[in-house]
């Protein structure tokens, strides 16, 4: 949903030191007053169109539990965040309970060390115990980590989005699925165009 600029936050930090393990924690309620300014200013780093609080809280109010965040060890410092939901679209016959990743992000300094992708398994892991059919997601095809790294976990791509974000960068939208083995069902959902949500991944 997200549109970014991916390059912006890594041209302004150099690479931390791996910090050793990390803590991985799901989100949930009480941990708003901690943890909602940190996830925004995260998010919004890398954005190019800015959500209000609404928007984060629509996600997370409903589906903390879909919600994981990356913390520091020693001071609890927000690294990570994935946020997703999870809903049933009855335009597809039958109706499919279908995942969405709607924001990931991980701190400039603490990239490429498998830091999102352990977040974005965690995230796959519980919507797919809440018996989700797919998982769907879109990003700015020029965000090449991105896409790099949910290819790497098994999403396909189903549509180009052409324009699909205020800045006039287009978008693949991604598939992972989770029950059909029919690759067929991917490209499905490309002709779907009532389901094409407005830009929050990117
Ligand atoms: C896209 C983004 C979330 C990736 O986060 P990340 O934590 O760097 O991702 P990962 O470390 O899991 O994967 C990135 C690379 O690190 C490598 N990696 C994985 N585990 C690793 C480890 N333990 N040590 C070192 N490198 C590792 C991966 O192989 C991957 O390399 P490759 O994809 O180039 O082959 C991050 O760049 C970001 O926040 N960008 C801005 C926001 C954004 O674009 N969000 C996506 C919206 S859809």
């Amino acid at each position: 949903m997200t549109a970014c600029n991916p390059s912006a936050g890594d041209a302004e930090s150099a690479r931390a030191e791996y910090p050793g393990e990390l803590k991985y924690i799901q989100y949930q309620h009480s941990l708003e007053a901690q943890y909602l300014p940190a996830i925004r200013a995260l998010i919004s780093k890398d954005l190019s169109e800015p959500y209000s609080i609404y928007v984060y809280r629509y996600f997370l109010c409903q589906w903390g539990h879909l919600c994981f965040m990356a913390l520091h060890p020693t001071d609890s410092s927000l690294i990570g965040v994935v946020v997703c939901k999870l809903e049933m679209h009855s335009s597809h016959s039958p109706p499919t309970l279908r995942g969405y990743i709607a924001m990931l992000a991980v701190s400039a300094p603490y990239r490429g060390y498998g830091v999102a992708t352990a977040l974005v398994k965690m995230a796959i892991d519980a919507m797919a115990q809440r018996g989700a059919d797919e998982i769907v997601l879109e990003t700015e095809e020029t965000n090449i980590p991105a896409m790099r790294l949910y290819e790497r976990l098994g999403f396909l791509r189903s549509k180009k989005l052409h324009r699909y974000y205020l800045n006039g960068n287009s978008a693949y939208r991604l598939v992972l699925l989770l029950k059909s083995t029919d690759v067929d069902a991917a490209t499905d959902l490309a002709l779907d165009e009532d389901d094409v949500s407005p830009p929050l991944s990117r």
